[in-house]
């Protein structure tokens, strides 16, 4: 597999051939398998798959938060310059923070229950910054009022539970931005917000990261959000890039058949969501995603692809090929795609 990530321009974070297995009571888990991407300054990279793609697993490898008794995670991932995988625990603490800013679909995951919102964001800011605690309590209340909660000098006094859930999150935002990192990353960030506040929430960040020049990725696999904020979108199955690729390419004229999958279950945008606010997902493709203890040999995706014809696809991995615009038969997609062998797939026309 190739471990060339797409060139971004001015690259933040470069992943190259992530690896990270788990160690399980069924066996050890291959989560992540050869994981090479890049995120641009300012760039917004939305990663999308099934649930148990690896999504998850793939940022806390990169930022030391799994738990290394159970996890072996092999690879480079170099922010501005480091690389994260070969830092000291304690460089790493330093560099989370205005390195790289993490907010999680439950907000109450990264708050304290027991601290004064003011208390956490200027623990958050002096943590990096060793600035006196007047001045760090200015800038935690311009900085909930960047992220628009009313009345921010009150709200500094308030507790988590005394919040909604939308209000907690942009408290989570506030404190991932207290130190303007070079990357932000959002992990199902909005989905157990209502549609309105989850709007509102992809402003906020795209206002933010315009005016800080962060560069975010976006994991999710509601593919409405995705076409609303990804310059870059990233399709992982079975801990690998399938397919990679500028948001325009890979939601119009997706190359990779899980992508097409994906794709043929994105409703349409103005219709409304089914009643929890979730877009569902490939629910044109049958079968479920293979347990990361047990992965085919071939090609990850071949027990459910529907339109494997070439004997490889079940015992050889396809790498992952570089298509660029008038690349035979790939409708000048620019990216990367986890090669195929259905080429006469392509050539019958069937693509979108
Ligand atoms: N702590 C863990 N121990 C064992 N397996 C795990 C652990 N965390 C995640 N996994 C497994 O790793 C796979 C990928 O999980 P995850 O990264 O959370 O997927 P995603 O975020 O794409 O939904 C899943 O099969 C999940 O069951
Ligand atoms: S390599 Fe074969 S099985 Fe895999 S997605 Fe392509 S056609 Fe399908
Ligand atoms: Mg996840």
């Amino acid at each position: 597999m190739s471990a060339v990530p797409l060139p971004a321009a001015d690259p933040v974070l470069e992943v190259e051939d992530l690896r990270v297995e788990l160690r399980t009571p069924r066996g050890t888990a291959h989560v992540v398998n050869g994981l090479s991407y890049a995120v641009g300054q300012g760039e917004t990279v939305a990663v999308v798959g099934e649930s148990g793609s690896g999504k998850s697993v793939s940022v806390l490898a990169m930022l030391g938060l799994l738990p290394p008794r159970v996890a072996t995670v092999t690879g480079r991932a170099v922010l501005q310059g480091e690389d994260l995988l070969t830092m000291s625990p304690e460089r790493l603490r330093q560099v989370r923070g205005p390195g790289a800013g993490l907010v999680f679909q439950d907000p109450m995951t990264s708050l304290n229950p027991v601290l004064s919102i003011g208390k956490q964001l200027v623990e958050g800011i002096r943590a990096h910054d060793d600035v006196p605690k007047a001045v760090a309590r200015r800038r935690a209340a311009e900085l909930l009022g960047e992220v628009g909660l009313p009345e921010p000098d009150r709200a500094l006094d308030r507790f988590p539970h005394e919040l909604s859930g939308g209000m907690r999150q942009r408290v989570v935002i506030a404190i991932a931005l207290a130190n303007s990192p070079a990357l932000l990353i959002a992990d199902e960030a909005t989905t157990a917000l209502d549609v309105t506040v989850q709007a509102q929430i992809i402003d906020l960040v795209e206002r933010l990261q315009a005016d800080h020049g962060t560069g975010v990725i976006w994991i999710t696999h509601d593919l409405g959000v995705v076409a609303g904020i990804a310059d870059r979108v990233l399709v992982m199955y079975g801990g690998r890039c399938v397919e990679d690729g500028t948001a325009d390419d890979v939601l119009e004229r997706p190359a990779h058949p899980y992508t097409r999958g994906l794709l043929g279950s994105l409703p349409d945008l103005a219709a409304p969501l089914d009643p929890d606010g979730r877009v569902p997902d490939l629910a044109t493709v049958p079968g479920l995603p293979p347990p990361p203890t047990d992965l085919p040999p071939g090609c990850v995706f071949w027990p459910r692809c529907p339109v494997r014809s070439d004997p490889r696809c079940e015992t050889e991995q396809p790498p992952l090929v570089t298509v660029g615009p008038g690349t035979p038969g790939r409708h000048g997609h620019v990216g990367r795609v986890l090669e195929h062998r259905a080429a006469t797939w392509y050539q019958e026309g069937t693509a979108r």
